[in-house]
C-alpha cells in the first residue's frame, strides 16, 4: 500500500481543508474588487491549486506553467526554463504564483522573475508548504499555508519520483525509500 511508504502524516486534510480556507479568504478580501489570475505551477501545486481556487470568492482567471526543476544547486544565477508557459498575457494583470512547496527558492525565484519582467500589475506567491530552514535566497511567499521542518514529504500533490501525489495528505516519506 502506499501509506507503507510513509513514516507519519504531517498535515491531515482537515488541517489542510482549514487553512486552506483561511487562505481563500485572505485572497478574496486582499482582491476584492480585482480579478486575479492564479497561475498554478504543475505538477506539485495541482492539488493545492485545485482546493485555494474554489476558496477563493472574488472571480479569477487560471493559468498553468511548469518550470523545469534543476537539481539543488544546479542553478543559482536564476534562469529558469519553462517546459510549458502560460496561455495567456499578464500585462497589467495581478498575478498570484501558487506552488507546492519552496525548498530553496530557487525555482520560484526565477519563475517569478520571468513573470515580473511581463509586466503585470501586481505579483504576489501562494504557497502551501514552506521549508524557509531550506532558503538559499531572500523569497518569501506572501500566503503560507504551513511552515514545515526540513523533511522530505510527498501527498496532496507532492511526488517523489513521480509517486504519492495522490495520498490526500501530507506525509514525511520513510527515509529508506530514497537513501
Ligand atoms: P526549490 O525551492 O527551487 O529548491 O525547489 C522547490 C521544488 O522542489 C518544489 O516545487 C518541489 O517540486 C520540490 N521539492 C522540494 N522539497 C520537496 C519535498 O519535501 N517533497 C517533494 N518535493 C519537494
Ligand atoms: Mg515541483
Amino acid at each position: 500500500m502506499l501509506l507503507d511508504d510513509t513514516d507519519r502524516v504531517l498535515i491531515t486534510k482537515e488541517q489542510l481543508a482549514a487553512r486552506v480556507a483561511e487562505l481563500g479568504k485572505q485572497i478574496s478580501a486582499d482582491y476584492a474588487g480585482k480579478t486575479p489570475v492564479l497561475v498554478c505551477t504543475l505538477k506539485g501545486a495541482f492539488t493545492f491549486f485545485a482546493d485555494l481556487t474554489r476558496a477563493i470568492d472574488v472571480p479569477i482567471t487560471t493559468d498553468f506553467v511548469a518550470a523545469s526543476s534543476y537539481g539543488s544547486g544546479a542553478v543559482s544565477g536564476g534562469s529558469v526554463q519553462l517546459r510549458k508557459d502560460l496561455d495567456h498575457s499578464i500585462l497589467g494583470r495581478d498575478v498570484i504564483i501558487v506552488e507546492d512547496i519552496i525548498d530553496t527558492g530557487i525555482t520560484l525565484q526565477a519563475l517569478a522573475d520571468v513573470m515580473q519582467a511581463r509586466k503585470p500589475n501586481s505579483l504576489r506567491i501562494c504557497c502551501c508548504l514552506d521549508k524557509p530552514s531550506r532558503r538559499r535566497n531572500g523569497l518569501k511567499a506572501d500566503y503560507v499555508g504551513f511552515e514545515i521542518p526540513n523533511e522530505f514529504v510527498v501527498g496532496y500533490g507532492l511526488d517523489y519520483n513521480e509517486l504519492y501525489r495522490n495520498l490526500d495528505a501530507v506525509y514525511v516519506l520513510k527515509h529508506s525509500i530514497y537513501e
